[in-house]
């Protein structure tokens, strides 16, 4: 993080100053942590695959400010035997790969050292609970999150049980590894800690943040392919607007989200 032909630092939140030019890869920081700055600690088989996209845009520039910090955890490095070996064949039989409960149990410890109480350990998984915006909240007020990424079949049961690992699904379909499920967290995540949105009301009026999905969006220009903007946006009759938003909200969740709209309707004590 010295190098003289670099820029200026930017400004460092915590010990370590981070400068705004390092490239995504030199931002994932194995030790220390920035005092008071949230982390994601990932335990994978693919660190190359890091920060990936949470490199870009706001996720990339708050990684970059020292807003949050990403530390990847090469599963390999705790592989047994001249091979490295991290998986091996199901007990009972069947098919694919296990990830081996020593492996993990090694790297899990690593990764968790040092954490206090507000540091949640998590397992990527279609088995898990559906990721939402209310986990996303928790996580934010958590110092940080420690996710695990499988690959093959799975992880050995063992560990989820040991370590009582929560586990977190990106949705009802199977991928080949817990990447891209991690990244997604930790996207939702970052741009719920504070100073990462440039506007703050955007976390507060999008989608979830009030149990209704989001009203339609427009811009320029006024006309397109023969479709106008709806008049009201256009009447700068703030009043009626936030009516007009706050019906089209309620219509689409209704629509398209029944679960949703029952329980928007419950906290509302009112039913359909
Ligand atoms: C091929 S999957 C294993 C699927 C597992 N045998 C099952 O049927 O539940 C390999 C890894 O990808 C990750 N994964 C796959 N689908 C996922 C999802 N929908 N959400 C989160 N992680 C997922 C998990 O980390 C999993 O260990």
């Amino acid at each position: 993080m010295t190098d003289p032909d670099r820029p200026t630092p930017s400004r460092a939140l915590g010990r370590k100053t981070i400068r705004p030019s390092a490239r995504p890869r030199e931002l994932i920081t194995p030790a220390p942590d920035l005092a008071g700055v949230w982390k994601a600690r990932v335990i994978t088989l693919f660190p190359g695959a890091f920060p990936g996209v949470l490199g870009e845009s706001l996720t990339g520039k708050a990684l970059q400010e020292g807003r949050w910090q990403l530390e990847t955890i090469d599963l390999r490095a705790f592989g047994k035997g001249r091979h490295r070996n991290v998986d091996d064949t199901p007990a009972g039989g069947g098919a694919g790969m296990v990830l081996r409960a020593d492996v993990l149990g090694e790297a899990i410890e690593q990764a968790m050292a040092g954490t206090g109480g507000n540091w949640p350990l998590i397992y990527l998984s279609p088995r898990g609970r559906p990721m939402t915006q209310d986990l996303m909240r928790r996580l934010a007020r958590a110092d940080g999150v420690t996710l695990l990424c499988g690959r093959f079949e799975g992880v050995d049961e063992r560990v989820l049980e040991h370590y009582a690992i929560e586990e977190v699904s990106l949705g009802d379909f199977v991928m080949t590894g817990g990447e891209i499920a991690a990244m997604a967290l930790i996207d939702a995540t970052v741009r719920l800690l504070p100073g990462v949105l440039g506007n703050q009301a955007s976390a507060e009026e999008e989608s979830f943040a009030h149990g209704l999905l989001e009203h339609p969006h427009y811009t320029r220009p006024a006309e397109w392919k023969g479709r106008p903007i709806p008049e009201v946006l256009l009447s700068g009759h703030h009043r009626r607007i936030t009516e007009w938003r706050q019906a089209e909200a309620e219509r689409i969740t209704r629509e398209r989200r029944p679960d949703l709209w029952q329980a928007w309707l419950r906290r509302r004590g009112e039913t359909d």
